[in-house]
């Protein structure tokens, strides 16, 4: 019998995604057994990247987190004409088996391809958690928003494979595959019953990409069979847009899987009904034994290096991150001082939240609650 998370009613923003983990892609790594302290992998990444990493590690080293930074260039290096990571980047990853990432910038149309999908396609990272809930005191247009969605992480439409047919028609491949439909969506199940919510909604557009989404969909139904405690609910993503705007309340018992496209738009929808801004929603880009976290957010490059990014994302991506490695009550300290600065005033909220707070007097005003 389906049994209510404990969580339930819990007035923290990641209550449900946070101690309850699900059992594929656990955490195995260990404190050095000298110090007492884990060591995770730090990509800063670009734009306002190193402003808001210099916000997690000024309330980490506040906060005493048993965690050492052990810092990653990822400066892509090209290998037959392929976009790859460097050696130390790669090796720090597989050691620590966990990394906080900020955004890296991808060139529009040419130059290396993406970074992010090169470190998804990397690390085997299959599955994108990305958590998008109201904050209790800061008011928005919606309250009571509280969606989760998993977006598939390495193929469909990033699938990276496109050619020219002929001079002015360009084709590109929507790769869908069975194992990599059935990991997220196997995913997606465990998750939803580790964090107690009853229904699994696969988000598709079957009715027009028969084979490709009608592969996911099938999937759905075939893993779902193994989760009778869960109940699968396949819905056109037209009807998803429009039921998370009109009703958002009505996925917050549900735990929502789409291929990567749809996830990707379908997110930022998101953390635009849940708090107005990117600037709030965390992830986790979780794979088998590696797992990396990261704001959902990009680069920013039209307000980079002007101390005024708001950090909450990125600071919320390593309370999930903390979740992730055992390490609860910090977890449970920083994500309270985060989310009662944020509701706090307006002079500590930054300017995507129509506030006056620099990032580091954000920063400041988050150590002051600890
Ligand atoms: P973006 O997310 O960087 O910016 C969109 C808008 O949101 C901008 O107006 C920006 O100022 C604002 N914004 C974003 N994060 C904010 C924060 N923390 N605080 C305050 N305002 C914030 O998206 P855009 O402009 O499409 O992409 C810029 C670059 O980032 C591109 O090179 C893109 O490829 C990359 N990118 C990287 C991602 C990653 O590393 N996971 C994800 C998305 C984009």
């Amino acid at each position: 019998m389906f049994k209510q998370s404990i969580f339930k009613g819990s007035r923290r923003y990641l209550a449900s995604a946070s101690r309850k983990q699900p059992s594929i892609g656990r955490f195995t790594g260990k404190p050095n057994p000298k110090t007492g302290k884990y060591t995770v992998s730090f990509i800063e990444g670009d734009g306002i990247g190193p402003e808001i990493s210099q916000s997690v590690k000024d309330i980490f080293s506040a906060a005493k987190v048993p965690v050492e930074w052990e810092y990653c260039d990822v400066t892509p290096i090209f290998i037959n004409g392929l976009t790859t990571i460097p050696d130390p980047a790669v090796q720090s990853i597989n050691k620590n088996l966990v990394a906080l990432k900020g955004p890296l910038a991808t060139p529009i149309g040419k130059g290396h391809r993406s970074l992010n999908l090169t470190l998804r396609k990397t690390f085997g990272l299959f599955a994108n958690v990305r958590p998008a809930k109201s904050i209790e005191g800061f008011k928005t247009t919606y309250e009571n928003v509280d969606l989760v969605l998993i977006r598939e992480n390495t193929e469909g439409e990033y699938s990276g494979i496109e050619h020219v047919v002929s001079p002015g028609v360009v084709q590109s491949i929507k790769l869908i595959t069975r194992d990599a439909s059935e990991r997220v969506i196997r995913y997606a199940f465990e998750y939803a019953r580790a964090v107690g919510r009853p229904k699994v909604v696969v988000v598709h557009k079957s009715t027009i990409q028969r084979l490709a989404d009608g592969l996911f969909v099938n999937v759905a139904q075939e893993v779902g069979k193994e989760y009778p405690d869960i109940e699968l609910q396949p819905e056109l993503i037209d009807n998803t847009v429009l039921n998370v705007v009109s009703k958002p309340e009505k996925y917050s018992d549900s735990v929502a899987v789409c291929p990567n496209l749809y996830g990707d738009i379908l997110s930022d929808l998101n953390s635009g009904l849940s708090a107005g801004s990117l600037g709030l929603t965390p992830s986790a880009n979780i794979g088998h034994t590696v797992s990396i976290f990261e704001a959902v957010h990009g680069s920013a490059p039209d307000i980079a290096g002007q101390n005024c990014a708001n950090p909450t994302a990125l600071l919320l991506s390593s309370v999930m991150m903390l979740n992730h490695m055992g390490l609860h009550e910090h977890a449970d300290q920083i994500e309270s001082a985060v989310l009662a600065t944020v509701a706090s005033d307006k002079k500590n909220r930054t300017a995507d939240l129509a506030g006056t707070a620099t990032t580091s007097s954000f920063t400041k005003a988050v150590i002051e609650r600890l």
